[in-house]
Order: structure tokens, then C-alpha cells, then sequence
């Protein structure tokens, strides 16, 4: 039985195709190859040269410092020089920088050329490339310039992971334990039994993991695309984890999952979830070998970030809590209580 399933969704006037299993060699069949210019990152390109063989293609080099607006500008002169026009396409395949980079540079180059995606990372395959964020970093501001504009298409391709290290799939596998947590009691009973299989990116249990993530994405982008309300749900863990990441260069994955941890000791504190599920939380995180504490770290230098997060309003940081598994809200928490009551838990 092939494990596919192909997404028709809306938002407002956009439409994106989502093809969750499918081969990237669907490609073929969306975009015209000589009027196409994909963009693809280094090590997919060294992975599967394949990809590229018959394209117009640019490579993007691996890892964030790409996501920055020298590269745009690089990108833009070469888009120039092969005299590329509104008819064009523009196609991003790789990892979350890739489907950023490209789906902003194709947002303002020329006032908008269509664009499609093939994420490579398990992260992108459930986050990154749906909803419609693009943008790059500026210096050390993350994300500081983007639009939100949606994909004609997104191609989730197994095969393309088959490369990934081990720690770019527990970046994915930390925002699947996200979702679960924030909306999906079941997919969260799902990844307790599912482990082994899971971790060995078996395709049925794979293909389950990513459509899931996918209808969560999409169902809460659809309801707040402008994350005015519950899309704000999709930063639990996130608001410390940032922190983190500013303070150590650790994968995403590793900090969201001690911001998870840490969330769900306030959330015992604040919105009544139970000890006993947020043991739980802490096991699968560690099940799926994310770490749950850095004792190694100071945590001053983390609450200096914190408190300077860019979504503090006035003296209130907004934290996501679980009620229970399954169940997020959003609570406003003075700086002076969490100035307290943080580090107990860290
Ligand atoms: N727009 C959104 O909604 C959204 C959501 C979450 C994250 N993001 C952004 O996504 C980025 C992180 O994405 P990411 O985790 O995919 O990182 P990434 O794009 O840097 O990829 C991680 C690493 O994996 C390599 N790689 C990619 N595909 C591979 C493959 N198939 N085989 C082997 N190696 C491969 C890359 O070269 C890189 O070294 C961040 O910039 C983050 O801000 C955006």
C-alpha cells in the first residue's frame, strides 16, 4: 500500500497542494522546466544529486547564516541574470532556511513569482514549510524581515530524509511532540507506541507522524493566520527555548524540548495539569533522546534573553501551558513572578 495523500487547502485567495508522500518527481508535473529556477540547499544537492541534474538550479549553502538578506541580494542578481520574469517559478528544496529564503525571495522579486517547496528536514516537513511564514534574519534579529504568503505547493518526500542526521530528526520529532501536546492527546499516545518505528522513519508510522503534524499546522493557521490568538499555541516551549538558543548553540529541537519540560512545571503551577502528565511529557521527550534539563548552563544568562523577548508586553511575558495533554492556553505571567519562580524548575 503506498502512503500518500494530497491536500487541497485554502487560505483566503491562496491555494497550496500539499502532496504528503509523494516523490519529488512530481515536480515534473507542477512547474515547466524551462521556465523554473530551483533553489536547493548544498547538502541535499550532494545527497541527491539527482535532483538537480535536469534544472536550473542554485545551490544555497547549509545552515541559518544563509537565511540573511546578503544572500537575497545574491539571489536576486542571479534571478536577473537569466532574465527571470513573472511567468517563472521558483522551486525551494531543503530545510526550513530553504523554504524561508525562498518563499520570501520569491514573494518580492518582481512583486511575486509563484512558488513551490520540497522540504527536506523532517522539521520543515511538519513546520516550516506550511502556513506561509517566509523571511530572513538580520544580523543577530531572527526572522526580523518576512511576509506571510502561501506555496502553490508542498512536496513531503520520505526519501529526501533518508539522509538526515540523527539530530535533525529529533528537531522534527520535538515540534511532533509539540503538536501533540498543544491539540492531539491520541498523537500523543501514538508516539509512546510508535517509538522504535518512529525513530527508524519506518513509512507508514513516518507518513502518520507528518500528515498529522500537517492538519494541525494547517488547522491552526487557518483559524489565526496573522497569530493574533491560537497560533501563538504553536511557541510552547518556544519562549524559553529561544532564550536558550541564544545564550548556546544547541539544535532548536534540544531547547524547545527543556522549554517544553519547563513550561510544563508552570503549567502545573498555572493551569492545572496534572504531575502525572507532565511526567509523562518529560518521558517521550527523553524517549526520543531530547534532553529535558541543561544543568551546564546559567540560567542568569537565559533570563537576560527572556526578559528581553521581542513578544514581552510591557511587564508580561505570554507563556503557552497545557491544561492537560491534548489541551494549550495562553497565560499572561508577570516578569517579577517568573523572575521567581523559574529557577526552581531550570
Ligand atoms: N516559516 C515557519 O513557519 C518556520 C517554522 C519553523 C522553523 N522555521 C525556520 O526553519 C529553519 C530551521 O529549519 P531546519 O531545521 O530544516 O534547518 P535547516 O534548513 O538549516 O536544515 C538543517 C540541516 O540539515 C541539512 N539538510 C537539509 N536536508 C537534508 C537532507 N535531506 N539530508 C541531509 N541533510 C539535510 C541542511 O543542510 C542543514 O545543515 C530556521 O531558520 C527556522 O527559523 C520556519
Amino acid at each position: 500500500m503506498a502512503f500518500q495523500k494530497l491536500i487541497h487547502h485554502s487560505i483566503g485567495e491562496e491555494h497550496t497542494d500539499y502532496y504528503v508522500g509523494y516523490s519529488w518527481t512530481q515536480l515534473q508535473g507542477l512547474v515547466p522546466i524551462d521556465r523554473t529556477v530551483l533553489l536547493i540547499d548544498e547538502l541535499v544537492a550532494c545527497y541527491h544529486p539527482e535532483i538537480s541534474r535536469d534544472w536550473k538550479t542554485l545551490i544555497i549553502p547549509s545552515g541559518e547564516a544563509s537565511k540573511s538578506w546578503e544572500m537575497m541580494r545574491s539571489l536576486v542578481d542571479a534571478l536577473i541574470r537569466w532574465e527571470v520574469d513573472r511567468s517563472w517559478w521558483l522551486v525551494g528544496v531543503g530545510g526550513g532556511v530553504v523554504t524561508d529564503l525562498v518563499g520570501f525571495l520569491a514573494a518580492i522579486y518582481m512583486r511575486g513569482l509563484r512558488v513551490g517547496f520540497v522540504p527536506s528536514t523532517l522539521l520543515a516537513q511538519v513546520d516550516a514549510s506550511i502556513g506561509g511564514k517566509n523571511g530572513v534574519d538580520v544580523g543577530k534579529y531572527k526572522n526580523l524581515i518576512g511576509t506571510i504568503r502561501q506555496p502553490a505547493f508542498v512536496i513531503m518526500d520520505p526519501q529526501l530524509l533518508s539522509s538526515l542526521p540523527l539530530r535533525e530528526w529529533q528537531n522534527g520529532f520535538a515540534e511532533i511532540i509539540k503538536y501533540a501536546c498543544i491539540a492531539d492527546a491520541d498523537l500523543f499516545g501514538y508516539l509512546e507506541n510508535h517509538r522504535e518505528q518512529a525513530l527508524q522513519g519506518e513509512e507508514e508510522t513516518l507518513f502518520h507522524l507528518v500528515l498529522t503534524s500537517l492538519q494541525h499546522k494547517l488547522h491552526i493557521v487557518e483559524e489565526d493566520p496573522y497569530e493574533k490568538n491560537r497560533r501563538r499555541f504553536l511557541n510552547f516551549g518556544h519562549t524559553l527555548g529561544h532564550a536558550i538558543e541564544k545564550v548556546v548553540e544547541i539544535p532548536h529541537g534540544q531547547a524547545i524540548s527543556v522549554g517544553m519540560r519547563v513550561a510544563c512545571q508552570l503549567s502545573i503551577q498555572m493551569a492545572g495539569l496534572k504531575p502525572e502528565e507532565a511526567e509523562r511529557i518529560q518521558h517521550l521527550l527523553q524517549a526520543y533522546g531530547l534532553p529535558t534539563a541543561l544543568p551546564d548552563i546559567d540560567w542568569s544568562e537565559v533570563w537576560d534573553c527572556l526578559r528581553h523577548d521581542k513578544k514581552r508586553e510591557k511587564e508580561v511575558l505570554h507563556f503557552i501551558l497545557l491544561e492537560r495533554i491534548g489541551s494549550a492556553c495562553i497565560k499572561p505571567i508577570p516578569i517579577r513572578e517568573l523572575e521567581s519562580v523559574l529557577p526552581v524548575y531550570w
